[in-house]
């Protein structure tokens, strides 16, 4: 049985660019429901003993879009909570910041090509921060559940354009959630998310 993870930090902490109304309905309800059709869907079935990461792999594989669907925002969703941070945005440090000058030639290039593909995805999607296999980052939109746990990418950060993350508190304005986002990211956990070895 999966459980909705608590999130970690007080909802109102980044009002207004996400409010205690918008976690209200994104994570009490949106993430929610994805944890309980997840619950639903794997009881009794062998599903139940495998692991979350597993699921998601195989159930893609086998072409089981409900079960996809919601295994895999469970997992982006969880992931997601963690990009934002109480004490997070500004300009990153440690290793993913060298990454990034690196390879987007400066911060600022990075965050608009990240900010142009978050706003120019179409639809309900994802935009993921991620490190391919040649160690090489790369900004990906995928669309809907989708998530780089199927194409062997390591994850290290994501924004959700679905509208469910933005409409409460920006109407139709995703851009200005994006701009948002950028005061709140957490360089901490994208540079954890890059030291992990797996
Ligand atoms: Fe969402």
């Amino acid at each position: 049985m999966y459980t909705l993870p608590e999130l970690p930090y007080d909802k109102k902490v980044f009002d207004p660019i996400i409010s205690e109304e918008g976690f209200d309905y994104h994570h009490g309800k949106h993430h929610n429901a994805y944890v309980n059709n997840l619950n639903n869907l794997i009881k009794d079935t062998e599903w139940s003993e495998k692991a979350l990461e597993e699921i998601i792999v195989e159930s893609l594989h086998q072409q089981n879009t409900g079960l996809f669907n919601n295994a895999a925002q469970h997992f982006n969703h969880t992931f997601y909570w963690k990009c934002l941070s109480p004490n997070g945005g500004g300009t990153p440090s440690g290793a993913i910041a060298e990454l990034i000058v690196r390879e987007f030639g400066s911060f600022e290039k990075f965050r608009d090509q990240f900010s142009d593909t978050a706003t120019k995805l179409f639809g309900s999607g994802w935009a993921w921060l991620v490190l391919n296999e040649e160690n090489k980052l790369e900004i990906e939109p995928l669309k809907d559940a989708h998530t780089p746990l199927t194409s062997n990418k390591k994850p290290l950060l994501t924004l959700d354009v679905w509208e469910h993350a933005y409409y409460i508190d920006h109407r139709n304005q995703r851009p200005k959630f994006i701009e948002g986002f950028w005061e709140i990211v957490n360089w901490d956990f994208a540079n954890r998310n890059l030291a992990r070895n797996e």
